[in-house]
């Protein structure tokens, strides 16, 4: 055996034993990808081997050809083999990861619901929409005319005080953020000729320190009833049936003395505690009733400013708080909550609205 097929011949094995090695070295389908450049490609032993066989006679070409077929076919199946496993190993990895349990309960997608003090305000509207009410709005930008002046204000009245009520121009007839919904009542009279029982929704905004029980920017429900005959026990028996049907199907209110501007008489509307029933306990603060609202008979100015007959008409006007309206019946002890848009309060109240 000649020299040159020695060589030729060992060069072949090595390139067959550093082959294989290279393959089993690999640790997945990348390094493998680079495993087998270096061992089939133009530049790898196995190939610059080949080509020696040219200095080979022709005896030997063939055996050594051969050779060289069978170390050719070795590192091929072992590629073959390693892919094959890394390809299954891959597959098993994403089968793992992108595992889906179909008989875990689905993922509910967040279901939004009716803000509370919105529900309060529906949940109101409804019991005098029940008695024959309409549901009127006025603008939160309001003119001085109809938050003060058309309600009988005095020029000198605290409320109006810039330190009171938000003014936005204050030139001939100001310009401010309504105070209260009131000022509905004198444009609902205007509108609408008598009869007129409506309730008047809607944001009012105070310069308060905002505390547990005040807020700078805040809800009012109105309500109006003027027509013939209207009288006080009208609006106390209208007012019980509000009570009843949002605090309890049991319960008594009460009038008490009160002044307001645009009511004579005037009163505030109080309910028997619907926690101790007239006991005194710490939701009344031991006075055994809860001050709801206020209210009172149409002061005649109002009626004389809208152009009313006041021989003829008369009536009675409530003005009460939602954001208080809402935390009683909910037992909510800071207003502030209803507007803090924190969801772990707001969800409290998630139900059929
Ligand atoms: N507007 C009054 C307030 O904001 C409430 C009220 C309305 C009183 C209607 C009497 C009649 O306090």
């Amino acid at each position: 055996m000649s020299d040159v097929v020695a060589v030729v011949r060992g060069s072949l094995e090595e390139a067959r034993a550093e082959g294989l090695k290279r393959i089993e070295a690999s640790t997945d389908l990348a390094s493998l990808e680079e495993a087998q450049i270096r061992v089939l490609g133009r530049k790898a032993p196995l190939s610059r081997a080949r080509a020696s066989l040219r200095d080979v006679g022709d005896q030997d070409r063939k055996e050594l050809g051969m050779l060289a077929n069978e170390v050719q076919v070795a590192i091929q199946s072992a590629l073959d083999r390693k892919r094959e496993a890394f390809e299954a190993q891959e597959l098993e990895q994403r089968w793992a990861s992108e595992r889906v349990d179909v008989t875990l309960p689905g993922e509910a997608p967040p279901v939004g619901a009716i803000h509370p003090l919105t529900r309060t305000i529906w949940e109101i509207v409804d019991v005098f929409v029940g008695m024959g009410y309409k549901v009127y709005e006025g603008p939160e930008v309001e003119l001085s005319s109809y938050t003060f002046d058309a309600l009988n204000t005095p020029k000198e009245h605290p409320s109006r005080s810039p330190s009171d009520t938000f003014y936005i121009e204050g030139k001939g007839d100001a310009v401010g953020l309504r105070s209260h919904t009131s000022p509905v009542q004198i444009r609902t009279l205007e509108i609408e000729p008598p009869p007129v029982y409506g309730v008047m929704p809607g944001r009012c905004y105070r310069r308060d320190e905002e505390d547990a029980t005040h807020l700078a920017g805040f809800t009012q429900l109105e309500g109006l009833a003027v027509d013939e005959g209207i009288t006080m026990g009208d609006l106390k028996g209208s007012l019980l049936e509000f009570a009843r049907n949002v605090f309890g199907r049991d319960l008594d209110v009460r009038l008490r003395p009160s002044f307001f501007p645009f009511t004579e008489p005037s009163a505030e509307m109080d309910v028997l505690c619907f926690v101790c029933r007239g006991e005194g306990c710490r939701v009344c603060r031991n006075e055994g009733w809860i001050e709801i609202m206020g209210c009172g008979m149409v002061h005649p100015f109002l009626l004389e400013w809208v152009g009313w007959d006041i021989e003829k008409y008369t009536g009675f006007a409530f003005g009460m708080g939602i954001e208080r309206v809402a935390a009683l019946a909910h037992g909510v002890p800071d207003i502030r909550y209803f507007w803090e848009n924190d969801l772990r309060i707001l969800s409290q109240f998630r139900g059929p609205a």
